[in-house]
Formats: C-alpha cells, structure tokens, sequence
C-alpha cells in the first residue's frame, strides 16, 4: 500500500505537558509499534515539543493518526510529520554566533577595557 508524501517515519509533538517524562512519552508512543528514538525538548523554545523515531513508517501513520488530538494531563497533542524546512533553526550554531554578535553590538561589547 501506498503513504502520502508527507508521511515519515518521523513525528514532530506540540503541545506536550513540560512535566511528561520519557517513560510516559514511550508508554504512549510505544503502542503504536517498535521507537528508535525520542527526544525531548528541553530548552525554553523547544519545551512541550518532541520527535519521535519509529521503526517503521507505518506505526508512525497509527501514531499520528491515533494521538492527533489526543489528550494528556488536559491537553490536546499536536502531531505532525517531521519537515526538515521546518525544523527551528535558531538552535545551530551559526544562528548563536550572529545572535552573540548582535547582542554585543547593541550593548556596546568590544573585547575593550572600560575604567
Ligand atoms: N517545527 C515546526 N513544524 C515542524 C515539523 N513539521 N517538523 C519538524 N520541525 C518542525
């Protein structure tokens, strides 16, 4: 049988309670077939958000199917499938280096001594 393009092996989770822990997050994904991986965000722009690796790309179509919707501790999951283009790129590294510079310029940081 044949996906839509967009299906992946991969999903994308929004609206996660902060406080779910990675035990929970493999009881309730795991039921939908075998997880490669998971990971969690634990930064202040990616909380409440994870990816979720399947071994097949067809338990991650029940997943995404199943758990779209679906609520846990009072709030309703956002599933998505993964979309590299867009993936939130603040966190690379070039991203960090010009925020840095920015943040130096606009507050007057110049590797100068000050009396
Ligand atoms: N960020 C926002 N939407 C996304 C998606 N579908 N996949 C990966 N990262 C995302």
């Amino acid at each position: 049988a044949r996906l839509p393009p967009e299906v992946n092996r991969v999903i994308y989770v929004r609206n996660l309670p902060f406080s779910i822990s990675s035990e929970e997050m493999y009881e309730l994904f795991g039921k939908y077939g075998a997880i490669r991986q998971i990971r969690i965000g634990n930064t202040k722009e990616t909380r409440g958000t994870a990816y979720i690796v399947y071994e097949d790309i067809y338990d991650a179509k029940q997943a995404a199917d199943h758990l779209s919707g679906f609520n846990v501790q009072n709030r309703y999951l956002i599933v998505l499938y993964y979309n590299p283009s867009r993936q939130n790129k603040k966190s690379n590294l070039k991203d960090q280096e010009e925020k840095l510079r920015a943040m130096q310029e606009k507050h007057g940081v110049d590797g100068e001594q000050h009396a």
